[in-house]
């Protein structure tokens, strides 16, 4: 998809679809002022442009148009202006309107065009009191998206996708608006890097197990390492168990797909000489449980247990664009979960690369063995910072639902500087504790630790599994089992691989550039 800026007066844009903002100005009043105004919308035209607003004003006044959230209203050959037709989305409420709402109004734009074969759109800039260069980067983020649809193999698809993607959106930016014009051009830039980076994992997490395995997650790797410039390695069973990773092997020594380790490096000149994040990523292509055997139901999305590794890799792609002047390490461990006769089996125990020895209990608690031994493998290496992201339990979704990712913490001033990002990325996250009574549930008789705690806390006991393996340094543990697949469509959004956690990661990334 092709994305410009240009300042032309909306009204004067030739464009196939003219995107105008309408937000609800009404001022709810709970006070019992105004009382028979009440809930009454008061839809505005967040245009600049007379003209626009002019070719909007019939329908504005039918009260057919009420600002309410993605509502979408399609005017053909609009009186006076140059557009073929005007497209007016609702943005919700004027008080509560930020970027990430219309982040998601440009990816609502998307779908309603692209479905009606449309393939070009301008929009134009609300007038919000957004920051322009704020609003083009979500803009364009929102678009990228919306554009991404997941039915690769319907048989029909090769036709039907020329007609049903978007190939250029135009950001119309009026010709004064305060800021230097470099800014905004960057921020087109960044809205691209990190929209296109986001499609890059969900294309990764969407590809079924038998068309991505670890080896093929880790070639899927290497060559986008080449085509934006990072270092890559990737290690087979043999580096593993040199470096004693028995977590990792544990689970890996089931499947006859052979595992991979898959390491992203990306290290600027006159980056910070003391700080080395680690990003860590759970890449199970495909997580049956193991002899731990998962029921037949819905195992078939668990496809998608190797989201928090396709984030990672995503990441680094997007980081590698952007450039920002801070030393990162991705470290993505790869392998399937699988039941056979070389297959780890409940009470069986393992000895992690730390020297630390689990006892398993159930061998579908596998996200956290792979990881321990990831982790570990980061601080040997020299970070300083780790983050993990990792569809890693069940019970994250009980707790959050489908809404939020679990955040836990070990080090309050990251958590700020990660929560400060993930305002930033407009993503919904959570904070969940770590308190140190929590480390009784995986307490083990006959080892170190077990690797399950059972059903009650369980994204909590095994966030402090992980953190057992972070050790001292400095982390954050994402928890995206609930938010990386999308159950449903969305307007902005189509039902499948969702990307979360990348934009947050990104900015989280960018942060550490410059001082908090
Ligand atoms: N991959 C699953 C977690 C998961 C659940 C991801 C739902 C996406 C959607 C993970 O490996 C797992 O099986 N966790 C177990 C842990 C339990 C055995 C302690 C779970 O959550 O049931
Ligand atoms: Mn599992
Ligand atoms: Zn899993």
């Amino acid at each position: 998809m092709n994305t410009n800026l240009s300042s032309s007066v909306p009204s004067q844009v030739e464009t196939e679809c003219l995107v105008v903002v309408v937000l609800d100005r009404s001022e709810k009043d709970r006070s019992g002022k105004d009382q028979g105004e009440k809930d009454k919308p008061v839809p505005s035209v967040e245009c600049t442009d007379a003209a626009v607003r002019e070719a909007a004003k019939e329908v504005i006044s039918s009260g057919e148009v009420t600002g309410k959230a993605f509502e979408t209203t399609l005017l053909h050959r609009p009186a006076g202006l140059k557009a073929k037709r005007l497209l007016l989305v609702g943005g919700g409420k004027a008080k509560t309107f930020s970027a990430a709402e219309l982040r998601k109004l440009a990816g609502a734009a998307v779908r309603t065009l692209k479905d009606k074969s449309i393939r070009s759109f301008a929009f134009a800039l609300p007038e919000s009191g957004i920051p322009a260069p704020d609003a083009v980067r979500a803009i364009v983020e929102g678009a990228f998206v919306g554009n991404f649809d997941p039915g690769y193999y319907k048989s029909d698809r090769e036709d039907k996708d020329n007609d049903q993607k978007i190939d250029s959106v135009t950001v119309l930016v009026p010709e004064n608006v305060p800021g230097d014009p470099k800014a905004l051009e960057s921020a087109l830039q960044a809205g691209r890097i990190v929209g296109e980076s986001q499609n890059f994992t969900r294309d990764l997490v969407n590809e079924p197990s038998n068309r991505m395995t670890p080896t093929i997650l880790a070639e899927r790797a290497k060559k986008m390492a080449a085509e934006v410039g990072l270092k890559c390695e990737i290690f087979g069973a043999d580096k593993i168990k040199e470096l004693k990773m028995g977590a990792f092997w544990g689970v890996a020594q089931g499947s006859d797909e052979p595992p991979a380790l898959i390491l992203l490096r990306y290290g600027p000149e006159g980056a910070a000489k003391d700080v080395h994040l680690g990003l860590v990523g759970k890449g199970v292509t495909f997580d049956t449980g193991g002899i731990s055997i998962k029921p037949a139901d819905g195992m078939e999305k668990m496809k998608y247990d190797m989201a928090g590794a396709a984030t990672m890799i995503g990441v680094m792609r997007a980081i590698a664009l952007l450039k920002p002047k801070v030393k990162v390490t991705a470290i993505i461990c790869a392998t399937e979960n699988m039941p056979s006769g070389k297959a780890q089996k409940p009470g069986d125990v393992q000895i992690a690369m730390s020297g630390k020895s689990i006892e398993i209990i159930n061998t579908d608690a596998e996200g956290r063995l792979i990881l321990a031994d990831g982790l570990c493998y980061a601080r040997q290496l020299g970070c300083t910072h780790l983050v993990d992201a990792a569809t890693l339990t069940g019970a994250v979704v009980v707790a959050l639902g489908y809404v939020n990712a679990g955040i836990f913490a070990s080090d309050d001033q990251m958590y700020e500087r990660f929560a400060n990002a993930n305002q930033q990325a407009g993503e919904k996250m959570w904070r969940l504790p770590l308190d140190d009574e929590y480390k009784e549930i995986i307490k083990s008789n006959i080892a170190d630790i077990v690797n399950s705690g059972g059903r009650w806390g369980g994204a909590i006991s095994a966030a402090m599994f992980l953190k057992e393996f972070a050790e001292d340094t400095p982390w954050i543990h994402l928890d995206i089992a609930g938010t990386a697949w999308m159950e449903e469509a969305k307007p902005w959004i189509a039902k499948g691989p969702s990307g979360i956690a990348l934009r947050s990661l990104v900015e989280f990334v960018r942060g550490w550039s410059e001082p908090l």
